[in-house]
This record gives structure tokens, sequence and C-alpha cells, in this order.
């Protein structure tokens, strides 16, 4: 089969593939029912998306007759405030109809306004127009003979967006009961809400829909922590395209014979990588010219994966925009499945995570030092190697694979891992509490041998290192690429240093933590201590843990590996 019939088959099954995985009423029904899957979670909120529309008002309290004016395309269901701050507040209604024919018919009414100069765009970011004169605005007749006028009150978020303060989470943090309290409070006040994701979806919604009468397959899918679950509130919008619908991965198997009409294309021009990297900048142009809400677009085209980068101004978002990094899509759904397996992944994870942002070990600009993304994967591997794990090995998932689970990628990268979890099965019997794991984690990595160990997370142990990287972390999806590569030796060794301060820390609140609340010296007391300046922390002697002793057996386990290891040559890629 010639490599347009096998990619018209391809397009062909992924729609299939769509159509069973993306109406609306099993995508919503899905999403109310609480507990998604990763594909249902995806689906729910994009249809989601198409049901909604954002509106620049004046103030919340335009709401009311924003509902009104807006009640004639359709029924409300929801309704969200939030503000974008600059030199003024700027105020956003995100309105979700019931159906998105609904939410279509209020942005095909958009008229654009002669006073602006722009290029008018449909796209689902308007903006309401005072009404003329001082009576108010005068209303088409309406589907509704009775007029509602909501209170401001039935929105369901006012300033939505905002953040807990500093000071304000401090002060929580400061009156919980104990660590394991702490823990959750973190994870709770700063985790990506409700509003945050919807947000992200009608950014990527925009761009899909800015393309799409020349590309009706477009996809843009949202990854990342933006729908891993590990997200947290303000966090970039990673967001893969692809022309062609792809997103869902080529299926292997299929019953039907392909099609035999198959779309005359423009031959490719140059190779793989080069033509991406001027379509990107194509796009890049696209976007910075016609876009509405878009600016300051950057292009990063010679990274491995080149991506676009661009600030939504109407949804105050940095968006990294790629074309060619499906398997970071299916790396997001194993976050995912790690994060729903267990209710202590995800706040353990928030507070490490909170804890090297605040020593200095991660920095949001990308560089020598860890990602949030490597740390979060030294978090999942400390779960995998408990003597009582809490998360399965990413093997025993792909074990667990049925053929509906087979996704491989266009660069041919193997993503299939079973995606049910009753069928993988996997139980714990780790009854830790958070605080107790907090300083495990942290007295593990104290003595982990990163200069001469791999972690893997598709088999749960440590490997013998392939390379001189500082830092070792196997890509579970593309095992030849090491996640941590960027790390350099001073960095890593600052995180070793970092982590005995932490273990040496904690290790005395959970002591001070079993005392009665009013008995506690310190106003800042538990996590708060780990929270502290990086030039506050003291760089303790190396008091609690014994130097680690090489054992025989490793040394041979050590040899048997380099013979027998399943990760192949150092790769010459970063990841
Ligand atoms: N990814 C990957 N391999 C890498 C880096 C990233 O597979 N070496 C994938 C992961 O799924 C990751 C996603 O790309 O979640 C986005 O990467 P990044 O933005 O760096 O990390 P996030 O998890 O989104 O964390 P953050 O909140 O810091 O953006
Ligand atoms: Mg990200």
């Amino acid at each position: 089969m010639n490599n347009l019939m096998r990619r018209a088959q391809n397009v062909q099954l992924w729609r299939k593939y769509c159509v069973k995985q993306y109406t609306t009423e099993a995508a919503s029904a899905a999403l109310s029912r609480g507990k998604p899957n990763y594909d249902e979670f995806i689906a729910g909120r994009q249809v989601q998306a198409q049901r909604s529309i954002v509106v620049q008002v004046s103030s919340e309290k335009s709401y009311s007759e924003l509902y009104n004016y807006c009640s004639r395309f359709g029924s409300i269901v929801g309704a969200h405030h939030y503000c974008v701050r600059h030199d003024d507040d700027l105020h956003y209604i995100l309105l979700e109809y019931s159906t998105a024919h609904e939410a279509a018919a209020a942005i095909d009414s958009g008229a654009t306004n002669g006073d602006l100069s722009g290029v008018p765009v449909r796209s689902p970011f308007l903006w309401f127009k005072a009404a003329p004169g001082k009576r108010g605005p005068k209303l088409a007749p309406n589907n509704n003979n009775n007029i509602h006028h909501p209170p401001t009150s039935d929105l369901q978020s006012v300033d939505g967006t905002r953040q807990l303060d500093q000071e304000a989470l401090l002060s929580q943090l400061r009156g919980a009961e104990s660590i394991e309290q702490q823990v959750q409070l973190l994870h709770r006040h700063t985790q990506l809400n409700d509003l945050g994701v919807r947000m992200r979806f009608l950014a990527a919604l925009q761009v899909q829909q800015a393309i799409s009468g020349m590309f009706p397959a477009a996809q843009a899918h949202p990854f990342g922590s933006s729908v891993n679950g590990f997200g947290k509130m303000g966090c970039d919008l990673d967001l893969i395209l692809r022309f062609d619908g792809e997103t869902g991965g080529r299926k292997q198997s299929s019953g039907e014979p392909p099609s035999r009409l198959i779309y005359h294309t423009k031959e490719n021009l140059s190779n793989g990588r080069s033509q991406t990297q001027r379509h990107m900048e194509c796009f890049g142009d696209m976007l910075h010219l016609f876009l509405p809400g878009v600016c300051h677009v950057r292009r990063i085209l010679q990274a491995r994966v080149p991506i676009i980068k661009y600030h939504h101004e109407h949804l105050n978002l940095e968006v990294d925009l790629s074309m060619s990094n499906l398997s970071g899509f299916y790396m997001s759904e194993l976050l995912y499945m790690f994060g729903e397996i267990d209710p202590r992944v995800r706040p353990l994870t928030f507070s490490i995570r909170r804890w090297a942002q605040a020593c200095g070990l991660t920095n949001p600009s990308p560089g020598r030092w860890i990602s949030n993304f490597s740390l979060t994967c030294l978090v999942m591997y400390f779960l995998q190697q408990l003597r009582q794990p809490i998360l399965p090995t990413i093997g025993a998932l792909v074990k667990a694979a049925e053929a509906k689970d087979v996704r491989v990628t266009e660069d041919g990268i193997n993503c299939t891992f079973g995606r049910d979890l009753e069928r993988v099965g996997f139980q714990s019997r780790n009854t830790s509490s958070l605080s107790e794991l907090l300083l495990q984690f942290f007295e593990f990595y104290s003595q982990f041998d990163f200069h001469n160990r791999a972690i893997s997370l598709n088999e749960g142990r440590q490997l013998s290192k392939p390379d001189h990287s500082a830092m070792y972390i196997v890509n579970p999806l593309e095992q030849l690429l090491n996640v941590s590569k960027n790390v350099s030796l001073e960095e890593c060794e600052r995180l070793r240093i970092e982590v005995r301060n932490a273990a040496w820390i904690l290790e005395s609140e959970v002591e001070n933590s079993s005392l009665p609340q009013s008995e506690r010296q310190e106003e800042t007391w538990g996590l708060l201590n780990l929270f502290k300046h990086p030039e506050k922390a003291i760089i303790r002697p190396n008091m609690f843990f014994k130097p680690r002793m090489v054992e025989v057996s490793d040394l041979f386990e050590e040899k048997h590996q380099q013979l027998q290891s399943t990760i192949g040559p150092a790769s010459t890629g970063g990841a």
C-alpha cells in the first residue's frame, strides 16, 4: 500500500474513532459522571468548548444584560466571570449553551464593528457592545416569553481565575491541623480549576476553527499539565495541532476497507522536519496576523520539537503550539492515569513541585535545571519502587492493553498501553500518609545514585546509565531518549543537596507536628518550612544518611544490565 493510501486509511479510521468517541451526549455524560477516562475527559471538554463563547464585558455587573441578550440564541446553562489584569482590569464572561448549535448561532450573529480596525475573524471571542441610549439594550424578539434577569450571583464564578494570594495561602497552611492536611490544602488551592480548563479548551478550539475551512479534519488538542491533572492555576497550555485529525493516533486494525476516493494533496517539498518547520512558520504568521487575542508570537523552530509560542490576551494564557509531538500527548494520558490510580499521587506531586520551585530547582524558562515534567517522573518512579508500590509500572499497563488501546504515531512510536484501569487491576496495599510519603521521597532521592543509575518508569526499577548525562530518566514512550538530558551536573548536585535538606527539615517537622497546635513553638511549621526562600535554606551536613554501600549483588546486576539493557545506545536527541 503506498503512503497516500495508508494515510487516507488512517484519516478515515481516526474520523470513525472521533465519531464514536465524540458524540455530545456520550462525552458530556462521561464528564458529569465524575470519573472520566482520558479520552472521555478530552472529548467532554472539547464538546463543552464547542458549546461556549467568551464575551468581553465592562464588568461582572453586565451579566444580566448579557444573559438576556444571549438567551435569544439558546439556553444558557452556565456562566463564569474572570478578569485579565493589565493597567485596567478587563472583564470577560464565559457562557455555556446547552448545544454547540446555539453557541454557533451566537457566534454567527457577531457583527463587525466599523469603529475598529482589523480583519474580522469568526471566533468564539466576542465583545459586548454597550447598548445605544440610556434605556438599556433594545432586545430583539426572544424565544422565551418571560425575560429572566438573573442576578450576578448566578455566575458560577466571579473573578474565577484569580489565584489565592501568597499570604492567604500561607495563612491557610499555617492554620492546618497536620502536614497531611497542608498537602491537601496546597493541592486544593493551587490546582488548575474548572474555568482554567474550559479556557484552555477554548484556546484550542479557536485555532482549530480558524483553519477548519481548509483543513476540515484538523484537530488542536491540549496536552501536558493543562489536562494531565498535575497543572496548577496559570500553567501554560501545550497544544498539538494536526491537519489530518490523527491526534488520536494511528489505529492498526480495522474491519473496513479504505475509501477509494483519495484527496489530491500538495506534494511534500522537503523532508518531514523542514516541512513541519515551514508549515509552522506559516501558521505562526496566520495566528499573529489574524487570530483575535493572539499576541507576542515567537517561533522556536530549531528545537527537537519545533514550537510556536504565543500569548492569548483574552485568556491571559501562554501557549506552546507544536505539530509533531504525539508521544507528548500520550505521555499526558499516562500521567492522567497515574493521577487517577491513587488519590495521594497528585497532592504529593504538587507539594514536591512547590518545594522545588521555592528552592529554585525549577524555573519557568527551560534550561539546565530540572523541568516540572522530569520532577513529576521522579515522583512517579518513587511511587512505583516502594516496597508496597502505589503505582504500577508502565510495563504492567502495556501488558493489559487490548486491541482498542493500540496507538502508533506517524513516526512509528508505539503508544499502546491499557487504558482500562479495572482491567489493569492494580491495587495498592500501601497505607502511608502523605507526610510519610513526602519524607520517604526526599530520603529516597538523597541516596539515589544519579551518577551511575538511570530511572525506568517502564520497568519501575533502576538501570545502569547508558551515557554521561547528569540525570537519566528513560522517556517512557520514546525509550531511546532521556527526559532529563538537559539537566547539568551542577543542577543535579543541587537537587541532591536540596532533597537532603528537605528530608532533614521534614523529619523534625513530622516530629513536631505530633504536638497539639497550641504547643507548637513556631508559626511557620510543617510544609511551610520546606517552602522557605532559598537564601534561608541551610545546607545541612549529611547527618542522617549513611553513604550508600555498593553491594556485590549490585555490581553483578549492573554488569548484567549493561549486556541486556533494553534502552539501547545513548540517544543523540534530548527528549
Ligand atoms: N513531554 C514529554 N517528554 C518530554 C517533555 C515533555 O513527553 N521530554 C510531554 C509530557 O506529556 C508533558 C508535556 O509534554 O506533560 C508538556 O511538557 P511541559 O510543558 O514541559 O510540562 P508540563 O507537564 O506541561 O508541566 P508545566 O506545568 O511545567 O508546563
Ligand atoms: Mg506545560
